[in-house]
């Protein structure tokens, strides 16, 4: 006999799921049974070799669509489809993000609210959509904000990417309290470095600084997408009935430190 998975008979929704991190949740809740819905900004084509993916490593439905997060239109039109073809998400991850560096004077207005539309706006159109849609059909779950540990940490040339993701930290409570009697619990996963994304890029343009990265690092490594992944299931694991408007603060110790 087949032990039921974890998460079998739910839909996952997640935005920015073909970045670094996006695809390593796709994979932990794959694995365990969920259909997928992902949103991004890449074209069908770029999606297919990961949908191929999910389908071959674990026989789950998924669904992808073009869409620009930032645009609530967009997000409408997209939430509609995955309904149709899935079903209504009852985990919704809230993960797309852009990163400008610049100086606070280095930084154009248009950056500015680029990034705060993507990081923010976008974050709350998603989980706006997608809860209304939870409650239409009476379903509990779970929404997951992926945030930063530089929603408090200063990060220097990063003044956009910190306030939205500060930002980000107090939309999660507020969602909380409003949604908890719903028995929606929603959290944030902070993480510190991880080797994905602009992060992974830098690391591997320059030789030795990844070394460097891990050795500020109280536990003395950098850690992975997948270790990200991990994170978000667990807050969303069905023994989770109390957790909710938490921040899951997971960097290695980096914002014990005093410099
Ligand atoms: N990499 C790190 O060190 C790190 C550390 C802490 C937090 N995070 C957070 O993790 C999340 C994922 O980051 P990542 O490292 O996987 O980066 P990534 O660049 O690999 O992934 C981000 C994804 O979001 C998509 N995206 C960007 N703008 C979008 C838009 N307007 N509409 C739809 N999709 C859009 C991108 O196409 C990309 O696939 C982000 O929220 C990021 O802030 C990353």
């Amino acid at each position: 006999m087949h032990m039921k998975k974890l998460f079998q008979d739910k839909v996952l929704i997640i935005s920015g799921g073909l970045g670094d991190i996006g695809k390593a949740i796709c994979r932990e809740f794959a694995a365990q049974g969920a259909a997928i819905a992902i949103g991004d900004l890449q074209s069908p084509d770029e999606a297919e070799v990961f949908l191929n993916e999910l389908k071959q490593d674990h026989q789950v439905k998924s669904h992808y669509a073009q869409v620009d997060i930032s645009d609530a239109q967009a997000v409408t039109g997209w939430l509609e489809q995955v309904e149709h073809h899935l079903g209504v998400a009852s985990l919704v991850i809230s993960n797309a993000a852009r990163v400008t560096q610049a100086n606070l004077h280095g930084l154009s207005p248009e950056a500015w609210s680029h990034e705060l539309r993507v990081n923010l706006d976008g974050a709350f159109y998603l989980t706006q959509q997608a809860t209304k849609r939870m409650l239409e059909k009476n379903l509990s779950g779970h929404v997951i904000f992926i945030g930063s540990w530089a929603a408090e940490a200063v990060h220097p040339n990063l003044p956009a990417y910190c306030v939205s993701k500060a930002g980000l930290r107090m939309l999660c409570k507020c969602m909380a309290l409003e949604l908890a009697p719903h028995r929606i619990l929603v959290n944030e996963v902070a993480p510190g470095y991880v080797n994905a994304g602009l992060s992974a890029e830098i690391w591997a343009k320059n030789p030795g600084l990844i070394e460097k990265a891990a050795a500020q690092v109280p536990v003395g490594k950098i850690m992975t997408a997948a270790d990200v992944a991990k994170q978000v299931a667990h807050l969303c694991h069905p023994s989770n009935e109390h957790i909710t408007g938490s921040t899951l603060l997971m960097d290695g110790g980096l914002s014990l430190q005093a410099l």
